[in-house]
């Protein structure tokens, strides 16, 4: 069965949601065949088909044919593609450019790192425009200099109140179910509890509504794969 926002929001109360990241259309092919519920054409594309360091260095030209194949592949399963480094930094280009992945890729909806208001105002009128949204919080790739570098998000006070906050924030700003990137579980079950729409969780325990990983990692293609991949 194909996912709509409103199947995929439904199965919050209902079973774990089952996401993996692809690529290419003969992986799709394969994916959408399987009962998995989502897709993500993740701009981890950057580390592990093209070979970067991190994923900063992943343009909208790479989503847009990557995403396209994807879709191509797999016609039966709700795709979400990510929006990549730089490609959301203000309001018009977090639109231009969100409608753009949607119409180049055909994709049932895209993924934006980060929340702050510019994300909050991009999602709503994105939302209002008919693309759907999903947030992504914790651990964020793009911002991995910024953010200084791969660690366990939520562990202090002052942390797990401001990712409490984004999460709720940005279920107001319109987004249909988001991802929480290592974040501390206990925090993660609370995020989980606190909020209406889905919570996908990656390296952030047991106690969300779905897992999502890297189809790579997934099947040991990488040189070290994260610990909760088991
Ligand atoms: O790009 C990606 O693969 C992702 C997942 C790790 C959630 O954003």
């Amino acid at each position: 069965m194909k996912h709509t926002v409103r199947s995929i929001q439904k199965l919050k109360h209902q079973k774990m949601i089952q996401m993996l990241t692809c690529y290419d259309y003969q992986t799709a092919g394969l994916l959408n065949k399987t009962p998995l519920d989502l897709i993500l054409v993740g701009d981890s594309l950057g580390n592990v088909v093209l070979g970067y360091e991190t994923t900063v260095q992943v343009t909208m030209q790479d989503m847009m044919v990557f995403g396209a194949a994807v879709k191509r592949g797999a016609p039966d399963k709700f795709v979400i593609v990510d929006l990549p480094f730089g490609s959301y930094a203000t309001f018009d280009q977090g639109i231009s450019n969100g409608i753009k992945l949607i119409q180049a890729t055909d994709a049932e909806a895209i993924k934006l790192e980060g929340a702050n208001d510019i994300n909050y105002q991009i999602i709503g009128r994105l939302k209002q425009s008919g693309v759907a949204v999903m947030g992504h919080i914790g651990l964020q790739p793009q911002s991995i200099h910024s953010q200084g570098g791969y660690f366990k998000h939520g562990k202090k006070p002052a942390e797990k109140e401001e990712l409490l906050n984004q999460a709720r924030a940005l279920e107001e700003a319109g987004c249909f179910a988001i991802v929480l990137e290592c974040v501390d579980a206990d925090l993660a079950a609370q995020i989980t509890q606190a909020i209406n729409i889905p919570a996908i969780g990656i390296g952030s325990g047991v106690a969300v509504d779905g897992q999502v990983l890297v189809t790579n990692d997934l099947l040991g293609m990488g040189e070290q794969a994260p610990g909760f991949v088991k």
